[in-house]
């Protein structure tokens, strides 16, 4: 869960550029992300994070019974980005942006938005409505190309914050030896019991979930898989560029081209005239 990412860590995005969700949701799946190519000062604007999955297939809760995939998604905007105001948020999406849910992802980093979880099946595009800083209102913001990274999860993580596994992963063997005994375990689950060349017997739990593909009488590595993954989600990252534009520069770059227009113009029209001198001066 996001909260999880904003426990365990000051941002969301490592210097390595990899998104902490990625630490627990190990499974890679696509996330894309649409940004305008850019944006004007004190403007807002939508940035979509698309999440898309096969959604005719259940993954694992808890408990070991079936359920549908929920979503959720980090955007780490550039500095002086923030989420739009409630009021400034267009009418269009208002509706869907406030049954969202979208938090700062803490004090520090209002320009880091996370949200979910959210059902799957009613939020495959996550829209964030966005307000772009002004550089004459605050000084530590500039003009210029920005990256936008965004983080999108679909379906359970495999790791809590505990270090625990959760029972969306593939177990492993504890130990290597010889399966000794298969049984069903309290919890719905069952345990993998294995005999070391010592003779010692160990317990491998596996929670109600993922499936044992070993049987009695199986020779098993330490570290070796003993079930299946029946993880189906995953997580993405994507970047976006946005540009900060200066209205000034559009501005000037109109000026600019309406008087290249007119001296273009203008050089014709004597070019005309000078013509209609050399005809006039012709002699026949
Ligand atoms: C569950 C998103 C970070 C561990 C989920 C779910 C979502 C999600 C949407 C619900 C999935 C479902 O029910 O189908 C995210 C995002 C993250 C993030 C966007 C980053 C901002 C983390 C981190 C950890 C983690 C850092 C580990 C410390 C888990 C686990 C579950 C889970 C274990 C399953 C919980 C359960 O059902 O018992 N996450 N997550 N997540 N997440 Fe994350």
């Amino acid at each position: 869960y996001p909260i999880f990412a904003q426990q365990q860590y000051a941002t969301p995005r490592e210097a390595t550029g990899r998104i902490v969700c990625a630490n627990c949701h190990l499974a890679k799946k696509t996330t894309q992300v649409e940004v305008p190519q850019a944006v004007l000062p004190d403007t807002v604007f939508e940035a979509v994070v698309k999440v898309p999955y096969d959604h005719s297939i259940q993954q694992y809760a808890g408990d070991g019974s079936e359920t549908g995939l929920n979503v959720g998604a980090v955007v780490v905007l550039p500095e002086g980005f923030t989420m739009a105001p409630e009021d400034r948020i267009p009418e269009d999406i208002k509706e869907e942006v406030e049954s969202m849910y979208i938090q700062p992802y803490s004090d520090e980093h209002p320009n880091m938005l996370v949200v979910g979880p959210l059902s799957g099946d009613d939020y495959e595009e996550l829209k964030f409505p966005i307000l772009s800083p002004d550089p004459k209102e605050d000084a530590t913001v500039h003009y210029g190309k920005y990256i936008v990274s965004v983080g999108g999860n679909r379906g359970r993580g495999q790791i809590y914050p505990t270090g625990e596994k959760s029972n969306n992963t593939v177990y492993n063997a504890s130990t290597e030896g010889v399966v000794s005994e298969v049984v069903a375990g309290d919890d719905g689950g069952s345990i993998v019991r294995i005999q070391d060349d010592a003779g010692n017997i160990v317990d491998n739990n596996i929670p109600p979930g993922p499936q044992v593909l070993v049987a009695v009488g199986d020779e098993v590595d330490a570290g070796e898989a003993i079930t299946n993954n029946p993880n189906v989600g995953g997580f993405g990252q994507a970047d976006g560029e946005i540009t900060l534009q200066n209205p000034a520069r559009v501005q000037g770059l109109i000026a600019f081209f309406a008087i290249v227009t007119l001296a273009q113009i203008l050089l014709v029209l004597k070019k005309k005239q000078v013509e209609k001198v050399q005809a006039a001066e012709m002699n026949f």
